[in-house]
C-alpha cells in the first residue's frame, strides 16, 4: 500500500460481489487512470467490511469515508468529486439514525465491536500476500518457529483462554496439548470451513477476506501438536473462498512460508483442500474425517477423540476458522492481552453473523461480554422497520431462542447456555412480533430432520416424528396431547442420539415450548396463529371502521366469500374462505388484517 496517498477499498465480499462489486472496481480503475490519478491512488478488493445490508460498500482512506448501496455508475463522481475536487458526495454516505452522515469511525456499526478475527477483512486485498505481510502477517509463524518450543506454543495459547469458536467452546490450546502428547509419526491439523448453520457466513467471510490468517495458524498450529500436514475442509458452495484460499496457499508456497524447511528452521508444512458437499453433519469433526477419507459423512462414537484417533487413525486436531484467525495476534501480542477482552471464562471476541428482522444486516465482531441489546440496537441499529422485538435465536439448529427478559444477559459460552441457549457458531436471527415460534420451531426442526445421516434410530425416527408433530400444528390439526408429546420426545432424542446434531436438534422446539408455549396452545386449542405466519390457521377479516365499501376485496376473492354492497362494510365469510390472501393484498384502506 505504501507508494499511493489514498486506496479506495471496495468490498470483495461474496454479498458486494453478487451485486457487480466487480463492475465498480474497474469503473474506478478506468475513472482514475482517464484523469491521471491511477499511480496515486489504488483500488483494493479486499474481504467483506461486515456492513452487508448497506452494499455494495467502499472506503476511501486516508479520510475514512464510507461510501455504500454504490453502482457503477457513481465511479464517475467519486474520482471526479471526491478524489479529484476533495468533496464528498453527501448522497452516497451513510447516515445514522440522526440522518447526519457518518464515517466508519463514528458508525455505530462499527463503535461497539472489537475486530481481532476480522482484523484484516475490508482492509488487505486477500489476494496479495504482500499485504498480509505488510500488517504483521507470518510474524508470528516466524517467532514460534524460531523462538519457541511446541510446547511453550500449546502453553501460551492455553494461557490465552481461546476457546474453540466452532460452537464447543472447547480450550483451543488444551486440544493442542493433547493432540502433541501423543506419540507418531505422523499427525494431522485440520481446519473446520463446513459452516452449515443456516445464515451464518462468519467462517467463509474470514477465508475471503483474510486467507492467510488461516494458514499462518494452522502452521503455527502444525508446529504445536508435531503435524506436517493440514486439511481445510470447505465446502463446495464457497466458490470464492475457495479460490482465494488456493491463491494464498500458492503464494505462501512461493515465498517458503508453506513447503520443506520453512524459514530455514527445518519445520515442513504444507496444506491441501478439501471440498465438502454440503451436510450439515459433516461440520461434526468425526463425520469431517470420515468424509475426508473418501467414507460416508457420518460421525463416530467418542472416545477415541480426534486427538488420539483421527484423520487415518493418526492423531489429528480439528479447529474451527475463526479460531485459527485469533492465533496470530495472540502470538504477537501475547497471551495476557488476550485473556484482557472478555469475560472470566470466555476471553477474547466472537464474531456473529446478524440476519433477520434487523436493520443492519451483516457481520460484527464483539468482545465477550457484550449484551445482546448491544449487538440487536446498538450495531444492528434497532427493529426492522420499528417492529417490536419477539426474540432472537443463537446457536442455529442447536440452539434456542433469547427472549425480551434476557436482552441484558453479558454474552459468553456459559451464560448462554444458562438461560437455555447456546453460542453456537455465531448465528444470530432476529425476530419480531411477525414470526410465528411454532413455525420457526419446525423450520429449525426440518432443517436438523433433512441433515440427520440416518445412523441412529433417536435422531433418524425422533426427529422425523417430532416434525410430523409440528407440521400437524401448523396445518391446524393439532392434538391436545401434542405439547407433552413433543417434551418427551425431544428429551429422549437428547439424551440418546449418537452426535451432536440429534443430541441438540430438540433444542429450538423445547426453548421455544418453553418461553412461547401460549402459541403452541392458541394452535392446538383455538385453531389460531397470532401472527397468520401458519396460513391454515390464518384468519383474515374486515375492520368495520376502516372499510368505505370500495368492493375491490370481493372482486379478487376467487371463491367470492366477500359479501358487501357499494359503500357499505363488506364481511368475509370464515367457513368459505380459502385462506389465498388476495383480499389483504387488494385492499387500500387497510381495512383487511390477518391474524
Ligand atoms: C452437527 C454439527 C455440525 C458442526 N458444524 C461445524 C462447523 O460447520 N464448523 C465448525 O467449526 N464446527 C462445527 N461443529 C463442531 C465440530 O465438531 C468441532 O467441535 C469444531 O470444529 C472444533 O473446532 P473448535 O474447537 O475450534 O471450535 C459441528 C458440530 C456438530 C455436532
Ligand atoms: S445423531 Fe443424527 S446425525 Fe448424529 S449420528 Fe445419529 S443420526 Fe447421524
Ligand atoms: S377492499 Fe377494503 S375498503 Fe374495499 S370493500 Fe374490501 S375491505 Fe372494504
Ligand atoms: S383470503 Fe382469499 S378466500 Fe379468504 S376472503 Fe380473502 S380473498 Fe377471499
Ligand atoms: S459482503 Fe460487502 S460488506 Fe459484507
Amino acid at each position: 500500500m505504501g507508494k499511493y496517498n489514498g486506496h479506495i477499498l471496495v468490498c470483495g465480499g461474496t454479498g458486494c460481489m453478487s451485486q457487480k462489486a466487480e463492475g465498480i472496481i474497474s469503473a474506478l480503475e478506468g475513472k482514475l487512470a482517464e484523469n491521471g490519478y491511477d499511480q496515486e491512488i489504488q483500488v483494493v478488493k479486499t474481504g467483506c467490511f461486515g456492513f452487508c445490508g448497506a452494499g455494495p460498500i467502499l472506503k476511501i482512506l486516508p479520510d475514512n469515508t464510507v461510501y455504500v448501496k454504490v453502482n457503477e455508475d457513481d465511479a464517475d463522481t467519486i474520482v471526479n468529486e471526491h478524489i479529484i475536487k476533495g468533496r464528498r458526495i453527501e448522497r452516497l454516505l451513510y447516515k445514522g439514525e440522526d440522518g447526519k452522515p457518518q464515517d466508519d469511525k463514528n458508525m455505530n456499526f462499527y463503535k461497539k465491536q472489537y475486530r481481532i478475527a476480522l482484523r484484516n477483512c475490508g482492509l488487505i486485498d486477500p489476494e496479495n500476500i504482500e499485504e498480509y505481510i505488510g500488517f504483521d502477517g507470518y510474524q508470528a509463524l516466524g517467532k514460534v518457529l524460531s523462538e519457541m518450543t511446541p510446547e511453550e506454543v500449546c502453553k501460551l495459547v492455553q494461557d490465552s483462554g481461546l476457546r474453540g469458536r466452532g460452537g464447543g467452546g472447547f480450550p483451543t490450546g488444551l486440544k493442542w496439548e493433547f493432540t502433541r502428547r501423543e506419540v507418531n509419526e505422523q499427525k494431522y491439523i485440520l481446519c473446520n470451513a463446513d459452516e452449515g448453520d443456516p445464515g451464518a457466513f462468519m467462517d467463509r467471510s474470514i477465508l475471503e477476506g483474510d486467507p492467510h490468517s488461516v494458514i499462518e495458524a494452522m502452521a503455527i498450529g502444525g508446529y504445536a501438536i508435531g503435524a506436517d500436514t493440514g486439511i481445510v475442509y470447505i465446502r463446495a458452495e464457497y466458490p470464492l473462498a475457495i479460490t482465494r484460499l488456493e491463491i494464498a496457499l500458492k503464494q505462501a508456497r512461493e515465498i517458503g512460508l508453506l513447503g520443506n524447511d520453512i524459514m530455514g528452521t527445518g519445520f515442513n508444512f504444507d496444506i491441501k483442500v478439501k471440498l465438502g458437499a454440503g451436510a450439515f453433519v459433516c461440520g461434526e469433526e468425526t463425520a469431517l474425517i470420515n468424509s475426508v477419507e473418501g467414507k460416508r459423512g457420518e460421525p463416530n462414537k467418542k472416545p477415541p477423540f480426534p486427538s488420539v484417533e483421527g484423520l487415518w487413525k493418526k492423531p489429528s486436531c480439528v479447529n474451527n476458522v475463526e479460531t485459527y484467525a485469533n492465533i496470530p495476534v495472540i502470538i504477537n501480542k501475547g497471551p495476557e492481552w488476550f485473556a484482557s477482552i472478555g469475560t472470566e471464562k470466555s476471553k477474547g471476541t466472537k464474531v456473529f453473523a446478524l440476519a433477520g428482522k434487523i436493520n443492519n444486516v451483516g457481520l460484527c465482531e464483539v468482545p465477550m461480554g457484550i449484551t445482546l441489546r448491544e449487538i440487536i440496537y446498538d450495531i444492528g441499529g434497532g427493529m426492522f422497520d420499528g417492529k417490536e422485538f419477539k426474540a432472537v435465536q443463537t446457536g442455529g439448529p442447536s440452539g434456542g431462542v433469547i427472549t425480551k427478559a434476557d436482552l441484558d444477559t453479558p454474552i459468553d459460552y456459559d451464560s448462554l447456555k444458562a438461560i437455555g441457549s447456546m453460542m453456537g457458531s455465531g448465528g444470530m436471527i432476529v425476530m419480531d412480533e411477525d414470526n410465528c415460534m411454532v413455525s420457526i420451531a419446525k423450520f429449525y426442526l426440518e432443517f436438523t430432520q433433512d441433515e440427520s445421516c440416518g445412523k441412529c434410530t433417536p435422531c433418524r425416527v425422533g426427529t422425523k416424528r417430532m416434525y410430523e408433530i409440528l407440521e400437524r400444528i401448523t396445518n391446524g390439526q393439532g392434538r391436545p396431547e401434542d405439547i407433552d408429546n413433543l417434551i418427551q420426545l425431544g428429551n429422549m432424542i437428547k439424551d440418546t442420539a449418537l452426535c451432536g446434531l440429534g443430541q441438540t436438534a430438540p433444542n429450538p422446539v423445547l426453548s421455544t415450548l418453553h418461553f412461547f408455549r401460549e402459541e403452541y396452545e392458541e394452535h392446538i386449542h383455538q385453531g389460531f396463529c397470532r401472527t397468520g405466519e401458519c396460513t391454515a390457521l390464518a384468519k383474515y377479516s374486515i375492520l368495520a371502521d376502516k372499510c368505505i365499501g370500495c368492493t375491490l376485496c370481493a372482486r379478487k376473492c376467487p371463491v367470492n366469500c366477500i359479501s358487501g354492497k357499494v359503500k357499505e362494510v363488506h364481511v368475509i365469510d370464515q367457513q368459505a374462505c380459502i385462506k389465498c390472501g388476495a383480499c389483504l393484498t387488494a385492499c387500500k384502506f387497510d381495512a383487511v388484517i390477518k391474524g
